[in-house]
């Protein structure tokens, strides 16, 4: 199948113009000027993205479908998660699969592929959660490398669930440096914060917000500071995940400005929200429950001026909805029972196009950038995935900078009864979008398969 895309505007992390692509199954075969004109054998499909963008397709380096977390499950699975992410203009994503305590991350690879293969409609890769750090694990991850799980997460915070003590990370990081593995880090004092909320509990403070008043940004910034540290003895990388609070950022800044080599996401939640979110009626505070917390107003700025000087590398979603009439009401008394995450994956090309292209913080190269060509250069997806060049799988989106729309839970694809965006207009809308060739999204409604996305192996980081 032969798909010609014409005269597009096609941007990539460093290019901007007018042009087609041309795709030969499902990779791109070349990219030029009026290359209709130039080809010997006809095409089976034409694409007039005339007026319109071309992107690579979004990589959403940070998501967890069907996790399981705090009592229940993360409510979209491999196939409403992906469809839902394909409709955003996002072609890849990179899952969380977790090992649990005792056992082998095999078992883990085992379970993450039984919840993708034949769901997923778009390609997807998986991080590892390291719940534990000893010698079998220590072999593992030289396995999980060949595999093509080519990075681990490790928590500084949840004691007791996902809780590694520094021991445990430095050997992960040092193991991390001979099998050119990337340590992902959740970055909050789990153990200060773990006081705080008994504290909080014992003074009757029940109600969501007090969920931010016992995940303070100092404890983001200590954990953040304490893995940069570690990192460095280690002589490693380091990826700081879901990156919310300025004093955080701050941490990474001045480690990057000596050179150490720390990489950093944020997610749309903290560029968009408040802990302003908190204080919505009704219990509605727990619709915006997730760690780290949503942070004061002023920190967006702080955020977008990250994104823009690349102290932040990447968009991430950290996608993890739970339904807000049932998973959310079990911490209905207690905060420190309402389920963490929110969902996400589906609005990411959007509000980040909306809030940062059109609202002139950002490039729409840059955009390209943080949401598609670096994480797939951290990840090891680049060149395959991440940009359009001859080669590169033909994950496109035709993206019209100029349609508005709504967000709403009445209209949104994900599987979760709520938005933490409801109501806000935006500008940009992923209106055709392509994966490995074979279109997904078809004028905005879907046309893709359910478990047509396929399992995509990572390579090691470069710097191995
Ligand atoms: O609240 C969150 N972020 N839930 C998902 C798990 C994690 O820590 O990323
Ligand atoms: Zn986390
Ligand atoms: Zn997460």
């Amino acid at each position: 199948m032969r798909t010609l895309i014409t005269g597009g505007t096609i941007v990539t992390a460093t290019d901007h113009y007018v042009g087609d692509v041309l795709i030969d199954g499902e990779t791109v075969a070349a990219v030029g000027v009026d290359l209709a004109g130039t080809l010997e054998q006809p095409v089976d499909k034409t694409i007039d993205a005339s007026g319109k963008h071309v992107i690579p397709g979004g990589i959403d380096c940070h998501t967890h479908l069907d996790m399981p977390f705090g009592g229940s499950f993360s409510v979209d699975d491999f196939k409403t998660g992906t469809i839902a992410a394909a409709h955003g203009g996002t072609t890849c994503v990179i899952d969380f699969a977790i090992q649990e305590h005792g056992l082998p991350m095999q078992q883990a690879w085992d379970t993450w592929m039984g919840k993708a293969e034949g769901k997923a409609a778009i390609d997807y890769g998986f991080h590892m959660i390291l719940r534990e750090f000893n010698e079998g694990l220590r072999k593992e991850m030289g396995t999980m490398v060949d595999t093509g799980v080519t990075s681990f997460k490790l928590f500084m915070a949840y004691p007791g669930v996902f809780y590694v003590d520094d021991a445990g990370i430095f050997g992960a990081m040092q193991r991390s440096k001979e099998i050119g593995a990337t340590i992902c880090m959740h970055a909050e004092n789990g153990l200060v914060i773990d006081v705080l909320i008994e504290q909080a509990l014992k003074a009757g403070h029940t109600e969501p917000r007090y969920h931010a008043l016992t995940r303070p940004p100092r404890a983001e910034a200590e954990a953040t500071h304490r893995a940069i540290c570690l990192a460095e003895m280690a002589d490693v990388p380091v990826y700081i995940v879901h990156l919310s609070a300025a004093e955080a950022l701050l941490e990474v800044g001045r480690a990057r400005g000596r050179g150490v080599p720390v990489y950093a996401e944020t997610c749309p939640q903290y560029l968009f929200l408040s802990d302003d979110n908190y204080e919505e009626p009704d219990f509605g505070g727990a619709k915006y429950v997730m760690s780290p917390p949503l942070r004061a107003k002023e920190t967006q700025a702080d955020l977008w001026r990250g994104l823009k000087y690349n102290d932040l590398q990447a968009i991430s979603t950290d996608h993890c909805p739970f339904c807000f009439k049932e998973g959310k009401q079990l911490g209905k008394d207690d905060f420190s029972k309402i389920p963490n995450g929110a969902p996400g994956i589906e609005h990411r090309m959007v509000l980040t196009y909306d809030g940062g292209v059109a609202a002139g913080r950002i490039s729409m190269n840059r955009w390209v950038e943080l949401t598609s060509t670096s994480p797939a250069k951290i990840f090891g997806l680049f060149p395959k995935k991440g940009t359009i060049a001859p080669g590169s799988d033909a994950d496109i989106v035709i993206f019209d900078t100029e349609k508005e729309s709504v967000i709403s839970v009445d209209t949104h694809h994900m599987n979760v009864d709520y938005s933490a965006y409801e109501g806000r207009k935006v500008k940009g809308s992923c209106e055709t979008v392509l994966s490995r060739g074979a279109v997904v999204v078809d004028n905005g409604e879907f046309a893709g398969r359910a478990g047509s996305g396929q399992f995509v192996k990572r390579l090691q980081r470069e710097w191995s």
